[in-house]
């Protein structure tokens, strides 16, 4: 999955639920997340924070930011509702 393999989960959570100053990215609009991304690829910030983006977004292909808004936009609810219980997960879900 691009989110893990770029390291967008380091500042951005390991479920995109944002973490500090970074923001949340799960289930916001593509069309502004990809606006985002655009903007920073072409070295464009509002910023001094905005500008930790930069060398993230600058290697990404119009695929990269397709499919990674595509992921972030339809992320599960439910995995964001989990983000509490973190410390208490072992491992697997209990099975079925
Ligand atoms: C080094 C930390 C860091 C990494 C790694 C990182 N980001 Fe960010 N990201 C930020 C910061 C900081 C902001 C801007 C926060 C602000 O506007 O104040 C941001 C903003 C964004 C925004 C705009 C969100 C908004 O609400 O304006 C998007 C979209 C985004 N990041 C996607 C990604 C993606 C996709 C990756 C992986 C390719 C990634 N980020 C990796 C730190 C990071």
């Amino acid at each position: 999955m691009l989110y893990m393999q770029k390291g967008c989960y380091s500042c951005h959570g390991n479920k995109a639920e944002g973490v500090h100053k970074y923001p949340t990215l799960a289930n916001r609009a593509k069309g502004f997340l990809a606006y985002k991304l655009k903007r920073f690829r072409s070295k464009h910030s509002d910023n001094q924070q905005q500008e930790m983006m930069i060398p993230f977004a600058v290697g990404l292909s119009d695929e990269d930011i397709e499919n990674l808004t595509t992921f972030l936009y339809a992320f599960k609810e439910e995995n964001l509702g989990k983000k509490y219980d973190d410390s208490f997960r072992i491992h697997g879900d209990g099975g079925s």
